[in-house]
């Protein structure tokens, strides 16, 4: 009955466009939603993820809450110069009230018990800072088994978002990134923005989807802070929507095309701190020289059919669904 899914969440504008893709997608079955600190505080994620499920009539998704802060260090600073101040450009408020009440036990229970109720391997989609899932997979050893992957929006090839280095996920809980990703105790994919950015969509893509149907308006109506920060961001008029693109590829794997390699995170408190080390030399040069030391290799995904994302995204997020 489709493709087992949990989302662990920051929500955030772009997460919004993917807990909604997860949520009418008839193809997956979205077991449960946790949240976690990131670009905004966790009642604030929590507050806005609730009321995403809510606006998607999906009050059948339990949703449990995570960590207020990182593993070790504590967290600079939010993003609400790119999300709003209340994660959702200030519009959380205008969405539909949740008709489920928080799960009580919080996110590590939640997934732990989706993990064990489940007849088959889940997926879990890290869409924020990676903490709730280090947590898991640490405390629950005996879990990893049912996890059929973990695709992670984050990381960056090239240049970062929040510094020059790293990509906000990441560098939310590096200590947090470097044992989900470099653990190689469960298969992962990484998402990270030099792709997010290529799949970035247009005002006209926007506003066709705004036009789309009651949900299509909703989401476009979150957007205008996060409008305003990828106008400089992008330099013209679109938003990047990050982790409706690692959701897309864990509803559909194979959208996106991946290679494996070694990869570490850096987590010194230096000016790269936050940043992904996916080391993309040539297998021949790399059996002859230093390697990142730990962990499995990652599937990172560098590419896609991009205007074929765009329009997978616009299809499966029009729904004519009737708000309450
Ligand atoms: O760097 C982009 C990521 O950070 C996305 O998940 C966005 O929601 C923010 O959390
Ligand atoms: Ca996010």
């Amino acid at each position: 009955m489709g493709t087992k899914l949990v989302i662990d969440t920051d929500p955030g504008v772009d997460d919004a466009f993917a807990i909604a893709l997860a949520a009418l997608s008839e193809d997956v079955e979205l077991l449960g939603v946790t949240t976690v600190f990131g670009n905004v505080g966790l009642e604030a994620t929590t507050r806005n993820a609730r009321r995403i499920l809510a606006l998607c009539g999906r009050d059948d998704v339990p949703v449990a809450q995570g960590a207020a802060r990182p593993l070790v260090h504590p967290h600079a600073h939010k993003a609400r110069y790119v999300h709003g101040v209340d994660g959702l450009s200030g519009r959380s408020a205008a969405l539909p009230e949740p008709g489920r009440p928080v799960e009580p036990g919080g996110a590590v229970r939640l997934l732990s018990r989706l993990l064990e109720d489940s007849d088959e391997p889940v997926t879990i989609v890290p869409i924020g800072p990676l903490t709730n899932v280090a947590t898991l997979l640490a405390a629950r050893p005996d879990l990893h088994h049912k996890i059929a992957r973990i695709v992670v929006m984050g990381g960056a090839l090239s240049h970062g978002n929040v510094s020059a280095a790293a990509e906000f996920n990441v560098w939310s809980d590096p200590e947090a990134a470097h044992r989900v990703l470099c653990g190689g105790e469960v298969p992962c994919v990484l998402v990270p923005m030099d792709l997010t950015y290529r799949c970035a969509v247009s005002r006209a893509w926007l506003d066709e989807l705004s036009g789309s149907g009651p949900v299509g308006a909703a989401l476009a109506a979150l957007t205008p802070d996060y409008l305003t920060h990828y106008r400089k961001a992008l330099g013209w008029d679109g938003i990047v929507l990050h982790d409706a693109v690692a959701v897309a590829e864990a509803i559909t794997p194979g959208i996106l095309t991946t290679e494996t390699v070694p990869m570490a995170v850096e987590t010194s408190f230096g000016p790269a701190r936050g940043a992904t080390l996916v080391d993309q030399r040539r297998p021949e040069l790399r059996a002859d020289t230093e390697t990142p030391e730990d962990g499995a290799a990652v599937r990172v995904a560098v590419d896609t059919d991009v205007d074929a994302l765009r329009a997978f995204l616009a299809r499966r997020l029009t729904s004519r669904l009737t708000l309450r």
